[in-house]
Protein backbone atom coordinates (compact mmCIF):
# COMPACT_ATOMS: atom_id res chain seq x y z
CA UNK A 1 0.00 0.00 0.00
CA UNK A 2 1.22 3.36 -0.93
CA UNK A 3 -0.01 6.13 1.69
CA UNK A 4 0.30 9.63 0.10
CA UNK A 5 -2.09 12.53 -0.22
CA UNK A 6 -1.01 12.86 -3.60
CA UNK A 7 0.61 10.44 -6.27
CA UNK A 8 3.36 11.04 -8.94
CA UNK A 9 1.91 9.41 -11.75
CA UNK A 10 3.91 8.47 -15.41
CA UNK A 11 1.92 7.38 -18.47
CA UNK A 12 4.33 5.60 -20.67
CA UNK A 13 2.46 5.81 -24.29
CA UNK A 14 0.48 8.71 -23.17
CA UNK A 15 0.00 9.76 -26.82
CA UNK A 16 -1.72 6.31 -27.58
CA UNK A 17 -5.16 4.86 -27.57
CA UNK A 18 -5.04 3.69 -24.68
CA UNK A 19 -2.78 6.50 -22.87
CA UNK A 20 -5.81 9.46 -24.19
CA UNK A 21 -7.98 6.78 -21.42
CA UNK A 22 -5.88 6.91 -18.74
CA UNK A 23 -5.37 10.57 -18.91
CA UNK A 24 -8.97 10.90 -19.10
CA UNK A 25 -9.72 8.15 -16.03
CA UNK A 26 -7.30 10.07 -13.80
CA UNK A 27 -9.22 12.82 -13.95
CA UNK A 28 -12.62 11.90 -14.34
CA UNK A 29 -11.91 9.64 -11.01
CA UNK A 30 -10.61 12.33 -9.09
CA UNK A 31 -6.98 10.14 -8.73
CA UNK A 32 -5.44 12.13 -6.67
CA UNK A 33 -2.57 12.96 -8.67
CA UNK A 34 0.33 15.25 -7.76
CA UNK A 35 3.09 15.57 -10.82
CA UNK A 36 1.45 14.06 -14.03
CA UNK A 37 3.84 12.90 -16.27
CA UNK A 38 3.39 11.73 -19.88
CA UNK A 39 5.92 10.18 -21.72
CA UNK A 40 6.04 8.83 -25.34
CA UNK A 41 8.59 7.73 -28.12
CA UNK A 42 10.76 10.67 -29.22
CA UNK A 43 8.52 12.01 -31.93
CA UNK A 44 5.84 13.21 -29.42
CA UNK A 45 8.10 14.95 -27.86
CA UNK A 46 6.89 18.67 -27.35
CA UNK A 47 2.80 17.47 -28.19
CA UNK A 48 0.60 19.36 -25.28
CA UNK A 49 -1.89 17.07 -23.77
CA UNK A 50 -4.62 18.28 -21.73
CA UNK A 51 -5.47 16.78 -18.01
CA UNK A 52 -7.76 18.50 -15.24
CA UNK A 53 -7.86 22.30 -17.74
CA UNK A 54 -3.84 22.28 -17.61
CA UNK A 55 -1.83 21.71 -20.64
CA UNK A 56 1.08 18.82 -19.63
CA UNK A 57 4.04 18.52 -22.20
CA UNK A 58 5.05 14.89 -23.14
CA UNK A 59 8.60 13.72 -22.60
CA UNK A 60 10.17 10.98 -24.22
CA UNK A 61 10.55 7.90 -22.60
CA UNK A 62 13.61 7.30 -21.29
CA UNK A 63 15.49 5.37 -18.35
CA UNK A 64 15.88 8.49 -16.51
CA UNK A 65 12.17 8.95 -16.89
CA UNK A 66 10.69 8.25 -13.53
CA UNK A 67 12.29 9.79 -10.55
CA UNK A 68 10.31 10.89 -7.76
CA UNK A 69 6.72 8.89 -9.79
CA UNK A 70 4.72 6.69 -7.26
CA UNK A 71 2.85 5.03 -10.05
CA UNK A 72 4.01 4.44 -13.58
CA UNK A 73 1.05 3.38 -15.92
CA UNK A 74 2.55 1.80 -19.31
CA UNK A 75 0.99 1.63 -22.13
CA UNK A 76 4.16 1.91 -24.77
CA UNK A 77 4.14 -1.62 -25.82
CA UNK A 78 5.85 -4.75 -24.24
CA UNK A 79 9.02 -3.83 -25.89
CA UNK A 80 9.17 -0.88 -24.04
CA UNK A 81 7.74 -1.85 -20.66
CA UNK A 82 10.50 -5.04 -20.77
CA UNK A 83 13.10 -2.27 -21.21
CA UNK A 84 11.70 0.68 -19.07
CA UNK A 85 9.52 -0.80 -16.29
CA UNK A 86 12.50 -2.29 -14.46
CA UNK A 87 13.79 1.41 -14.61
CA UNK A 88 10.48 2.56 -12.64
CA UNK A 89 11.15 0.01 -10.08
CA UNK A 90 14.83 0.99 -9.17
CA UNK A 91 13.46 4.72 -9.28
CA UNK A 92 10.95 3.38 -6.44
CA UNK A 93 7.56 3.65 -8.35
CA UNK A 94 5.06 0.58 -8.63
CA UNK A 95 4.15 0.04 -12.50
CA UNK A 96 1.20 -1.23 -13.73
CA UNK A 97 1.82 -2.64 -16.98
CA UNK A 98 -1.02 -2.59 -20.06
CA UNK A 99 1.70 -4.51 -21.85
CA UNK A 100 1.79 -8.78 -22.42
CA UNK A 101 5.69 -8.60 -21.44
CA UNK A 102 5.09 -9.44 -17.83
CA UNK A 103 2.05 -11.42 -17.58
CA UNK A 104 2.93 -14.86 -16.82
CA UNK A 105 6.04 -14.03 -14.92
CA UNK A 106 5.39 -15.78 -11.37
CA UNK A 107 6.51 -12.67 -9.65
CA UNK A 108 4.11 -10.77 -11.20
CA UNK A 109 0.12 -10.61 -9.92
CA UNK A 110 -1.84 -10.65 -12.86
CA UNK A 111 -4.83 -8.60 -11.59
CA UNK A 112 -8.64 -7.98 -12.37
CA UNK A 113 -9.73 -6.13 -9.39
CA UNK A 114 -13.53 -7.65 -9.53
CA UNK A 115 -11.85 -11.17 -9.48
CA UNK A 116 -8.81 -11.61 -7.72
CA UNK A 117 -7.70 -8.20 -6.12
CA UNK A 118 -5.77 -9.23 -3.30
CA UNK A 119 -3.14 -10.42 -5.40
CA UNK A 120 -2.26 -6.48 -6.59
CA UNK A 121 -1.08 -6.37 -2.76
CA UNK A 122 1.54 -9.16 -3.33
CA UNK A 123 3.57 -7.28 -6.24
CA UNK A 124 7.57 -7.13 -6.38
CA UNK A 125 7.06 -3.99 -8.68
CA UNK A 126 5.30 -4.92 -10.85
CA UNK A 127 1.56 -5.55 -11.53
CA UNK A 128 0.18 -7.24 -14.89
CA UNK A 129 -3.06 -5.77 -16.45
CA UNK A 130 -4.67 -8.86 -18.47
CA UNK A 131 -5.25 -9.25 -22.12
CA UNK A 132 -8.41 -7.09 -22.88
CA UNK A 133 -10.35 -9.98 -24.35
CA UNK A 134 -9.61 -11.97 -20.86
CA UNK A 135 -10.83 -9.38 -18.97
CA UNK A 136 -13.63 -8.66 -20.52
CA UNK A 137 -14.83 -12.89 -20.37
CA UNK A 138 -12.96 -12.98 -16.68
CA UNK A 139 -15.36 -10.39 -15.45
CA UNK A 140 -18.64 -12.18 -16.78
CA UNK A 141 -17.35 -15.87 -16.21
CA UNK A 142 -15.98 -15.27 -12.43
CA UNK A 143 -19.41 -14.76 -10.80
CA UNK A 144 -20.78 -17.88 -12.60
CA UNK A 145 -17.68 -19.88 -11.51
CA UNK A 146 -18.54 -18.96 -7.83
CA UNK A 147 -22.00 -20.80 -7.80
CA UNK A 148 -21.39 -23.68 -10.28
CA UNK A 149 -17.68 -24.01 -11.31
CA UNK A 150 -16.92 -23.46 -14.82
CA UNK A 151 -15.37 -26.81 -16.80
CA UNK A 152 -15.05 -25.75 -20.38
CA UNK A 153 -15.44 -22.42 -21.88
CA UNK A 154 -15.65 -22.18 -25.86
CA UNK A 155 -15.38 -18.37 -26.75
CA UNK A 156 -15.77 -16.70 -30.04
CA UNK A 157 -14.45 -12.68 -29.91
CA UNK A 158 -15.53 -9.82 -32.32
CA UNK A 159 -12.51 -7.40 -31.47
CA UNK A 160 -12.82 -3.93 -32.40
CA UNK A 161 -9.96 -2.35 -34.26
CA UNK A 162 -8.75 0.00 -31.41
CA UNK A 163 -7.79 -2.61 -29.67
CA UNK A 164 -5.03 -2.84 -32.10
CA UNK A 165 -4.07 0.87 -31.46
CA UNK A 166 -4.70 4.50 -32.64
CA UNK A 167 -3.01 3.95 -35.98
CA UNK A 168 -5.56 0.66 -36.17
CA UNK A 169 -8.75 2.94 -35.55
CA UNK A 170 -7.50 5.46 -38.07
CA UNK A 171 -7.31 3.12 -40.79
CA UNK A 172 -10.79 1.57 -40.17
CA UNK A 173 -11.85 5.43 -40.72
CA UNK A 174 -9.77 5.66 -43.68
CA UNK A 175 -10.90 2.43 -45.58
CA UNK A 176 -14.72 3.47 -44.69
CA UNK A 177 -14.02 6.70 -46.53
CA UNK A 178 -12.39 5.34 -49.77
CA UNK A 179 -14.89 2.82 -49.94
CA UNK A 180 -17.58 4.89 -49.74
CA UNK A 181 -15.62 7.83 -52.38
CA UNK A 182 -14.96 4.76 -54.67
CA UNK A 183 -11.05 3.90 -53.92
CA UNK A 184 -9.63 0.70 -53.00
CA UNK A 185 -8.78 0.83 -49.52
CA UNK A 186 -5.04 -0.04 -48.85
CA UNK A 187 -4.02 -1.93 -45.61
CA UNK A 188 -1.01 -0.76 -43.91
CA UNK A 189 -1.39 -1.54 -40.29
CA UNK A 190 -3.34 -4.38 -40.72
CA UNK A 191 -2.36 -6.99 -42.86
CA UNK A 192 -5.90 -7.07 -45.14
CA UNK A 193 -8.53 -5.01 -45.48
CA UNK A 194 -10.83 -4.53 -42.50
CA UNK A 195 -13.77 -2.34 -43.57
CA UNK A 196 -16.50 -4.35 -44.66
CA UNK A 197 -14.33 -7.34 -43.41
CA UNK A 198 -13.52 -10.06 -40.99
CA UNK A 199 -10.22 -11.42 -40.57
CA UNK A 200 -8.69 -13.84 -38.01
CA UNK A 201 -6.96 -11.98 -35.01
CA UNK A 202 -3.95 -10.60 -36.40
CA UNK A 203 -1.06 -12.12 -33.92
CA UNK A 204 0.79 -14.53 -34.75
CA UNK A 205 -0.63 -17.64 -35.15
CA UNK A 206 1.41 -20.36 -33.21
CA UNK A 207 2.66 -24.38 -34.02
CA UNK A 208 -0.63 -25.77 -32.61
CA UNK A 209 -2.77 -23.40 -35.03
CA UNK A 210 -4.24 -21.20 -32.36
CA UNK A 211 -3.11 -17.30 -32.33
CA UNK A 212 -1.27 -15.40 -29.43
CA UNK A 213 -4.24 -13.57 -28.42
CA UNK A 214 -6.22 -17.15 -28.40
CA UNK A 215 -3.69 -18.39 -25.79
CA UNK A 216 -3.65 -15.18 -24.03
CA UNK A 217 -7.16 -15.59 -23.14
CA UNK A 218 -6.49 -19.46 -22.00
CA UNK A 219 -3.41 -19.04 -20.03
CA UNK A 220 -4.69 -15.55 -18.32
CA UNK A 221 -7.38 -17.10 -17.12
CA UNK A 222 -6.17 -19.61 -15.86
CA UNK A 223 -3.32 -17.73 -13.54
CA UNK A 224 -6.02 -15.19 -12.54
CA UNK A 225 -8.83 -17.57 -11.69
CA UNK A 226 -6.00 -19.33 -9.79
CA UNK A 227 -7.50 -22.83 -11.86
CA UNK A 228 -5.52 -24.50 -14.16
CA UNK A 229 -8.69 -27.24 -14.96
CA UNK A 230 -10.83 -25.15 -16.82
CA UNK A 231 -10.74 -25.89 -20.56
CA UNK A 232 -10.89 -22.82 -23.00
CA UNK A 233 -11.57 -23.12 -27.01
CA UNK A 234 -11.05 -19.44 -27.91
CA UNK A 235 -11.18 -18.18 -31.52
CA UNK A 236 -10.79 -14.65 -32.18
CA UNK A 237 -11.42 -12.46 -34.69
CA UNK A 238 -11.02 -8.93 -35.93
CA UNK A 239 -14.01 -6.87 -37.27
CA UNK A 240 -14.52 -3.32 -38.55
CA UNK A 241 -15.98 -1.83 -35.11
CA UNK A 242 -14.37 0.98 -34.24
CA UNK A 243 -14.41 0.34 -29.99
CA UNK A 244 -15.77 -2.30 -27.58
CA UNK A 245 -14.93 -6.30 -28.06
CA UNK A 246 -17.73 -8.62 -27.98
CA UNK A 247 -17.58 -12.35 -27.28
CA UNK A 248 -20.02 -15.25 -27.56
CA UNK A 249 -19.23 -17.53 -24.53
CA UNK A 250 -20.94 -21.06 -24.64
CA UNK A 251 -19.50 -22.75 -20.60
CA UNK A 252 -20.12 -25.87 -19.24
CA UNK A 253 -20.84 -25.74 -15.92
CA UNK A 254 -20.17 -28.28 -12.91
CA UNK A 255 -23.54 -28.94 -12.30
CA UNK A 256 -27.62 -29.02 -13.99
CA UNK A 257 -27.60 -24.97 -14.96
CA UNK A 258 -30.23 -22.78 -13.20
CA UNK A 259 -31.31 -19.85 -14.96
CA UNK A 260 -32.35 -17.67 -12.79
CA UNK A 261 -29.64 -18.35 -10.54
CA UNK A 262 -27.36 -16.88 -13.22
CA UNK A 263 -29.28 -13.85 -13.74
CA UNK A 264 -29.17 -13.65 -10.29
CA UNK A 265 -25.43 -13.80 -9.64
CA UNK A 266 -24.80 -11.70 -12.77
CA UNK A 267 -27.09 -8.78 -11.88
CA UNK A 268 -25.30 -8.61 -8.29
CA UNK A 269 -21.85 -8.74 -9.54
CA UNK A 270 -19.32 -5.35 -9.91
CA UNK A 271 -18.26 -4.38 -13.15
CA UNK A 272 -21.57 -6.11 -15.11
CA UNK A 273 -24.62 -5.17 -16.70
CA UNK A 274 -26.96 -7.66 -17.55
CA UNK A 275 -28.88 -6.39 -21.05
CA UNK A 276 -31.05 -9.05 -21.98
CA UNK A 277 -34.42 -8.25 -23.45
CA UNK A 278 -35.17 -10.89 -25.83
CA UNK A 279 -38.64 -9.14 -26.56
CA UNK A 280 -36.93 -6.01 -28.14
CA UNK A 281 -34.34 -7.89 -29.63
CA UNK A 282 -32.26 -5.93 -26.98
CA UNK A 283 -28.78 -7.37 -25.92
CA UNK A 284 -25.42 -6.32 -25.43
CA UNK A 285 -23.71 -4.06 -28.39
CA UNK A 286 -20.37 -2.36 -29.11
CA UNK A 287 -22.19 0.90 -29.29
CA UNK A 288 -23.99 0.87 -26.36
CA UNK A 289 -21.04 -0.61 -24.28
CA UNK A 290 -18.36 2.00 -26.00
CA UNK A 291 -16.93 4.49 -22.91
CA UNK A 292 -18.82 2.70 -20.69
CA UNK A 293 -17.05 1.25 -17.34
CA UNK A 294 -19.53 -2.09 -17.46
CA UNK A 295 -19.29 -5.26 -19.49
CA UNK A 296 -23.02 -5.70 -20.60
CA UNK A 297 -23.95 -9.52 -20.65
CA UNK A 298 -27.02 -10.54 -22.41
CA UNK A 299 -28.67 -13.58 -24.61
CA UNK A 300 -28.00 -15.58 -21.41
CA UNK A 301 -29.56 -18.92 -22.27
CA UNK A 302 -29.15 -22.61 -21.53
CA UNK A 303 -28.14 -25.24 -24.07
CA UNK A 304 -30.71 -26.97 -25.40
CA UNK A 305 -28.80 -30.55 -25.53
CA UNK A 306 -26.51 -30.52 -23.15
CA UNK A 307 -28.23 -29.72 -19.44
CA UNK A 308 -25.03 -28.17 -17.61
CA UNK A 309 -24.22 -25.88 -20.31
CA UNK A 310 -25.26 -21.80 -20.55
CA UNK A 311 -24.18 -19.57 -23.42
CA UNK A 312 -24.10 -15.93 -23.57
CA UNK A 313 -23.12 -12.78 -25.34
CA UNK A 314 -20.94 -9.86 -23.86
CA UNK A 315 -19.41 -6.60 -25.07
CA UNK A 316 -16.91 -4.42 -23.15
CA UNK A 317 -15.30 -1.37 -23.93
CA UNK A 318 -11.50 -2.93 -24.36
CA UNK A 319 -10.12 0.50 -23.99
CA UNK A 320 -11.45 1.47 -20.15
CA UNK A 321 -12.12 -2.05 -18.72
CA UNK A 322 -9.83 -4.51 -21.04
CA UNK A 323 -7.11 -1.39 -20.89
CA UNK A 324 -6.94 1.44 -19.33
CA UNK A 325 -10.07 1.02 -16.41
CA UNK A 326 -8.80 -1.98 -14.93
CA UNK A 327 -5.08 -0.63 -14.70
CA UNK A 328 -6.77 2.65 -13.05
CA UNK A 329 -8.76 0.32 -10.70
CA UNK A 330 -5.45 -1.53 -9.81
CA UNK A 331 -4.26 1.97 -8.68
CA UNK A 332 -7.02 2.60 -6.56
CA UNK A 333 -6.52 -0.69 -4.50
CA UNK A 334 -2.75 0.55 -3.76
CA UNK A 335 -3.98 3.66 -2.15
N1 LIG B 1 -5.75 -0.70 -27.53
C1 LIG B 1 -6.27 -1.54 -26.66
O1 LIG B 1 -7.49 -1.75 -26.63
C2 LIG B 1 -5.38 -2.24 -25.67
C3 LIG B 1 -6.00 -3.05 -24.72
C4 LIG B 1 -5.20 -3.71 -23.78
C5 LIG B 1 -3.84 -3.54 -23.81
N2 LIG B 1 -3.27 -2.75 -24.76
C6 LIG B 1 -1.81 -2.60 -24.74
O2 LIG B 1 -1.48 -1.25 -24.44
C7 LIG B 1 -0.30 -0.89 -25.16
C8 LIG B 1 -0.58 0.36 -25.98
O3 LIG B 1 -1.65 0.12 -26.85
P1 LIG B 1 -2.37 1.29 -27.64
O4 LIG B 1 -3.55 0.65 -28.27
O5 LIG B 1 -2.57 2.50 -26.80
O6 LIG B 1 -1.28 1.59 -28.79
P2 LIG B 1 -1.06 2.93 -29.63
O7 LIG B 1 -2.31 3.70 -29.80
O8 LIG B 1 -0.33 2.49 -30.85
O9 LIG B 1 -0.06 3.77 -28.71
C9 LIG B 1 1.25 3.36 -28.46
C10 LIG B 1 1.90 4.30 -27.47
O10 LIG B 1 3.22 3.81 -27.22
C11 LIG B 1 4.15 4.85 -27.51
N3 LIG B 1 5.39 4.31 -28.05
C12 LIG B 1 5.55 3.55 -29.15
N4 LIG B 1 6.87 3.31 -29.38
C13 LIG B 1 7.53 3.94 -28.40
C14 LIG B 1 8.92 4.10 -28.09
N5 LIG B 1 9.89 3.53 -28.82
N6 LIG B 1 9.25 4.83 -26.98
C15 LIG B 1 8.29 5.41 -26.24
N7 LIG B 1 6.97 5.31 -26.49
C16 LIG B 1 6.60 4.58 -27.56
C17 LIG B 1 3.47 5.70 -28.55
O11 LIG B 1 4.09 6.97 -28.59
P3 LIG B 1 4.15 7.83 -29.97
O12 LIG B 1 2.77 8.39 -30.15
O13 LIG B 1 5.18 8.86 -29.67
O14 LIG B 1 4.53 6.86 -31.04
C18 LIG B 1 2.05 5.73 -28.01
O15 LIG B 1 1.95 6.63 -26.95
C19 LIG B 1 0.11 -2.13 -25.97
O16 LIG B 1 1.04 -2.86 -25.22
C20 LIG B 1 -1.18 -2.90 -26.09
O17 LIG B 1 -0.97 -4.27 -26.26
C21 LIG B 1 -4.02 -2.08 -25.67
Amino acid sequence: MLKKQKYNVAIAGATGAVGAEFIALLENRRFPVGELKLLASQKSVGKKLTFSGQEVAVCELTADSFKGIDIALFSAGADRSRQFAPCAVKAGAVVIDNSSAFRMDPHVPLVVPEINPDAAYKHEGIIANPNCTTIIMGVVVWPIHQINRVKHIVVSTYQAVSGAGAKALAELNTQQRDLVEGRKPKPQVFKHVIANNIFSHDSKVMDNGYNQEELKMIHETHKIFQDDGITISPTCVRVPIARAHSESIYMELARVVNLNDIHQVLSRATGVKVVDEPDNNLFPMPLDCSGRDAVLVGRIRRDPSVANAVSLFCCGDQLLKGAALNAVQIAELLI
